[in-house]
């Protein structure tokens, strides 16, 4: 299988959890791009969504993955940009099925929501589940 490129961006909301899950991508040999913010200050989370977005519907990484306080603003801004379905997830029923059924190629989570230990199982489930395709392609394709 070929290997994911992934792209990693936080505000200031996400900054701690995002460092441990670059450290944790790494551990599990997973490529990962950090797009900011590089120092944990106060950012507004639509610029690095804005960011992370264009980067993953021009090609430029396949999945994408983005932190807030509530991971909530992530979505909602990352979702303005053409062919990026983004997901929040807490739990990780949700994110295998926002893979399995809804083909979502960037993942928001709530760093003040959840802690780093299901933060992880999350991350590496989304990354793991293939899209089934078949009728669910009809629907992602009504969507879009
Ligand atoms: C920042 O305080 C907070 O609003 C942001 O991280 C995020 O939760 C927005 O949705």
């Amino acid at each position: 299988m070929t290997k994911l490129r992934i792209a990693i961006g936080s505000d200031h909301g996400g900054y701690e959890m995002k460092q441990n899950l670059i450290k944790f991508l790494k551990e599990n040999n997973y490529e990962c791009n950090d797009v900011g913010n590089y120092n944990g200050e106060a950012v507004d989370y639509p610029l690095i969504a804005q960011k992370l977005a264009k980067e993953v519907t021009l090609g430029k990484f396949d999945r994408g993955i983005l932190l807030c306080g509530s991971g909530l603003g992530m979505a909602i801004a990352a979702n303005k940009i053409k062919n990026i379905k983004a997901v929040t997830c807490h739990d990780t029923y949700s994110a295998k099925m926002s893979r399995a059924h809804n083909n979502a190629n960037v993942l928001t989570l709530g760093a003040r929501v959840i802690g780093i230990e299901l933060a992880k199982d999350v991350v590496k489930i989304w990354l793991e589940s293939e899209f089934e395709g078949g009728r669910h392609q009809r629907r992602v394709d009504l969507i879009e």
